[in-house]
């Protein structure tokens, strides 16, 4: 039997950090995916890809993650590099050291990349500038989480092959959520268009500025969507409840199987997790077969080792690229 073609890569990654989509071309949000897709084709190959031997890769995670975290470490472990996982709780912060003098300390034990995350917005790009480390922003408040967003354009392309001209509807919590941001960003450079649907109270104050659709109500923008973005209602970064209830949420904005009843049949469901079952998502809906949430995760992987291989060593890289025929 003959082996499947290499996917070809092109473009190039010229930031040293990756703290926003906003910053990239669209020529390097493409290098990042296609590069992720030649690390999926060498896995199945069972190719080993030891591209971060000898480099040391420091997760530094001020609020909670299960899925970045894990990512970002499996991730830097299938490149043959080091993990070191910070923890907030049992650190010298508890002191009363700042994160600027905590990230220098940790600079100082010369790792080739921090991997931040953290509630308020900017803290990356703060750091970006007081270290000489390349930064990687996981999440930052309400800002930005830019991995998250490749790896959703990821999944939608694998699902759905080029995202130009396609309909994505995200629904939810629109105002407090990075998740949004970052995919508004990267779906509008791969040629997508974007409707946002949530409460008045958790929509930004003028969704037209960032380019997209809104809507009140989900009814109407579900049936001509490919795809389907439900978000959690980000609770922890209201300043006070900006919804009735939960109940009232759910009855009015959840995508339950009533809704989900009126979109295509072949539309894509995602979640970035955690999902709440029974506020945003029914689990009818989150276990359909037209849910792809895990394979948001398992992709989350191969999109997370292309940006640290780009970040942290991209002359081996463009060689591994080179030597295995991934280079259009
Ligand atoms: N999607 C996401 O960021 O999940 P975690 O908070 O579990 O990392």
């Amino acid at each position: 039997m003959s082996q499947p073609k290499a996917p070809k890569v092109t473009g190039e990654f010229k930031q040293k950090h990756l703290i926003s989509i906003a910053d990239l071309a669209k020529t390097e949000i493409e290098y990042l995916l296609q590069t992720a897709k030649a690390f999926a084709h060498a896995e199945k190959l069972g190719q080993s890809t030891p591209i971060l031997q000898g480099k040391t890769v420091v997760n530094l995670f001020f609020e909670n993650s299960t899925r970045t975290r894990f990512s970002f470490e499996v991730a830097t472990r299938r490149l043959a590099g080091s993990t070191l996982n910070f923890a907030a709780q049992s650190s010298s912060l508890t002191k009363g050291e700042t994160l600027i003098d905590t990230a220098k300390n940790l600079e100082a034990m010369r790792p080739h990349a921090l991997v931040v995350r953290h509630s308020s917005a900017g803290s990356p790009v703060t750091l970006s500038r007081a270290v000489g480390t390349a930064v990687v922003n996981a999440g930052d408040g309400f800002h930005e989480h830019p991995t998250q967003a490749l790896l959703d354009c990821y999944t939608m392309q694998e699902k759905l092959g080029s995202l130009a001209g396609k309909r994505v509807v995200i629904l939810g919590d629109i105002a407090h959520s990075r998740v949004a941001r970052s995919n508004i960003y990267c779906l509008q450079k791969l040629g997508a268009s974007v409707a946002v649907c949530g409460p008045p109270t958790l929509l930004p104050p003028k969704p037209e500025a960032l380019g997209v659709d809104y809507a009140y109500r989900p009814e109407a923008l579900l049936k001509d969507a490919d795809v389907v973005m439900a978000l959690r209602v980000q609770l922890e970064r209201q300043n006070r409840m900006q919804i009735p209830s939960i109940a009232e949420y759910s009855s009015v904005w959840g995508l339950n199987l009533e809704r989900f009843s009126l979109m295509k049949k072949t539309a894509l469901v995602l979640h970035p997790g955690p999902v709440n079952r029974g506020v945003e998502m029914d689990p009818e809906v989150a276990d359909s077969p037209n849910s792809v949430i895990l394979d948001q995760v398992a992709n989350g992987v191969v999109v997370r080792m292309a940006v640290l291989a780009a970040i942290c060593n991209g002359p081996g890289l463009e060689k591994w690229l080179t030597d295995g025929g991934y280079r259009g």
